[in-house]
């Protein structure tokens, strides 16, 4: 009590030497001015970005985070590729893009597949079969775009149609594509090898890419329906082209391109910013492409193994 009646009498003591109510009188509106200011600029520098950042967060998320289905066109009886495949890309993501790689077939024709593919599906459920014969040139690519609308349980912002002979670097890929309209979109290896202008030939077979639009487009018009024998990469921009599709064009050169010394003009040595490599046909070139990319490198040190 005595300490309680001390401090009072301390702080009367400190009232009574202040230079009177005036001052007081002053302060107290510039302290509810500083207050206020500062109730604001909390508020300001709270409120306002947890909304911002709400929308943000979405907006964001939906302008960077986007997704891409790659088919690979292979064969079912092409088991130790599509193990193979499924190596070099199940080690791979991209932070910017929900990446699914699925392999496409046409119809099983015998007891073997249907059952060695049948463990395939229910081991990685990573396979499409379409509704075909297996062909290169006769309408699969057709069959693989119209049917994805009704086969797949959601839309995807890019579909990508691959060949089964090319490496793919998902992140290069992701960030090339980030950048890019998500509407009427065809990207890819413009052909002839040494052209420069996505908007005069077609995109290599090799890998190219089509906006969920026009997925969508090709389901539903007769312009593919009754043009789907032929060459399947220069098919595809035919399309386009008679139905004034895709606009928006882009050639990833020389990020993508033949494996060095396999065509011509179409060919190049490895460079860094690599998006895909093509015609890889026999092992020492794998070797030679995934040694160069320093694919193993991210090694976590364990017991187990030594590298
Ligand atoms: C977020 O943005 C959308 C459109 O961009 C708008 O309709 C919505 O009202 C916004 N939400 C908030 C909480 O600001
Ligand atoms: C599959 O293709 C065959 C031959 O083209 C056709 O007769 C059949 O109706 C198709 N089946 C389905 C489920 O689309
Ligand atoms: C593919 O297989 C399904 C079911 O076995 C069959 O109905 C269809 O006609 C086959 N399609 C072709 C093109 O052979
Ligand atoms: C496609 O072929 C069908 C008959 O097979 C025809 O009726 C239709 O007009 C054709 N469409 C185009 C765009 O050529
Ligand atoms: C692979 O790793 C080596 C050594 O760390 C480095 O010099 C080289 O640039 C890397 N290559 C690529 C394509 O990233």
């Amino acid at each position: 009590m005595s300490n309680l009646t001390a401090g009072m009498k301390i702080y009367l003591k400190i009232y009574d030497r202040m230079p009177g109510r005036r001052l007081v009188l002053a302060i107290l509106p510039t302290l509810t001015i500083v207050l206020f200011i500062f109730f604001f600029l909390f508020s300001v520098r709270v409120k306002p970005p947890f909304i911002a950042s709400t929308n943000n967060t979405i907006t964001l998320r939906k302008a960077a985070r986007f997704s891409l289905l790659i088919g690979i066109l292979t064969w079912p009886n092409k088991y130790d590729r599509r193990h193979f495949l499924r190596l070099v890309y199940g080690i791979q993501s991209s932070p910017i893009a929900d990446i699914d790689v699925k392999f496409v077939l046409c119809n099983l024709t015998n007891v073997e597949q249907r059952v060695f593919v049948g463990l395939e599906i229910l081991r990685f459920n990573d396979i499409i079969i379409l509704n075909c014969t297996e062909n290169m040139n006769s309408g699969k690519t057709y069959t693989y775009f119209s049917s994805l609308p009704r086969i797949v349980s959601r839309p995807y912002d890019y579909v990508m149609k691959a060949d089964d002979d090319v490496f793919l670097r998902l992140a290069p890929l992701a960030l090339s594509l980030q950048p890019l309209p998500r509407l009427d979109l065809y990207y890819g290896f413009v052909i002839p090898c040494t052209s420069m202008n996505p908007f005069v030939h077609y995109m290599s077979g090799m890998g190219f890419v089509l906006s969920w639009d026009l997925v969508d487009w090709i389901g539903e018009s007769n312009i593919p329906r009754n043009n789907t024998y032929g060459p399947e990469d220069r098919l595809v921009a035919e399309w386009l082209n008679m139905g004034s599709k895709a606009y928006n064009r882009f050639t990833s050169k020389p990020a993508m391109y033949d494996y060095p010394g396999t065509n011509g003009r179409c060919s190049h040595e490895l460079i860094p910013g690599t998006v895909a490599v093509h015609r890889l046909k026999r092992w020492d070139q794998w070797l030679h492409v995934l040694h160069y990319f320093n694919i193993t490198q991210e090694f976590e040190q364990s017991s187990l193994y030594k590298l």
